[in-house]
């Protein structure tokens, strides 16, 4: 994280604090874009083709994700602590299932996976807020109405008819 000399100002504590909550949220969006293909190459069975492309559309979506949180600490004067070994290491989400293959276990992992993720952009929301910054709120915003719809499209085909 940021280093800085003890006498440092509120608004360098308040920097600090948005560049921390920032590359927190850097490495568990890497670990979900990979948990993403990790479910795009695995899954099979009868709904193969919509899942396979369901979840690449996801992994697209959260590499978006990556590129804009990385790029916002970058211009609030950070640096980017992206790479795999350090967001493996920080992530909260709990690891992906290696030997699924079953449509709905990788529903049931992708979905659960977004809903985490989901609920850290939620708060980081109302983080960057009581850091004032209103535009790391809103881009979270937006993070979080995307992945509404994503987690949509995923609980959709848990839904058992009848
Ligand atoms: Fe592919």
């Amino acid at each position: 994280m940021t280093k800085h000399a003890p006498s440092a100002s509120p608004e360098r504590d308040k920097q600090d604090g948005l560049l921390t909550l920032l590359n927190q949220r850097l490495a568990e969006a890497v670990d979900l874009q990979m948990k993403m293909k990790q479910a795009h190459w695995n899954v099979k069975g009868a709904n193969f083709m919509g899942l396979h492309q369901l979840f690449d559309s996801i992994a697209e979506a959260v590499a978006a994700y990556v590129d804009q949180i990385a790029e916002r600490i970058v211009q609030l004067g950070g640096v980017a602590e992206g790479t795999v070994r350090v967001s493996a290491a920080r992530s909260k989400l709990a690891d992906y299932p290696l030997v699924i293959s079953a449509g709905l276990a990788h529903v049931e992992a992708v979905g659960k996976a977004l809903a985490t993720f989901r609920h850290e952009v939620r708060n980081t929301v109302d983080e960057a807020e009581e850091l004032d910054d209103v535009e790391t709120a809103d881009l979270f915003i937006g993070m979080s109405r995307s992945l509404d719809k994503w987690v949509w499209f995923v609980e959709a085909h848990a839904h058992v008819p009848g």
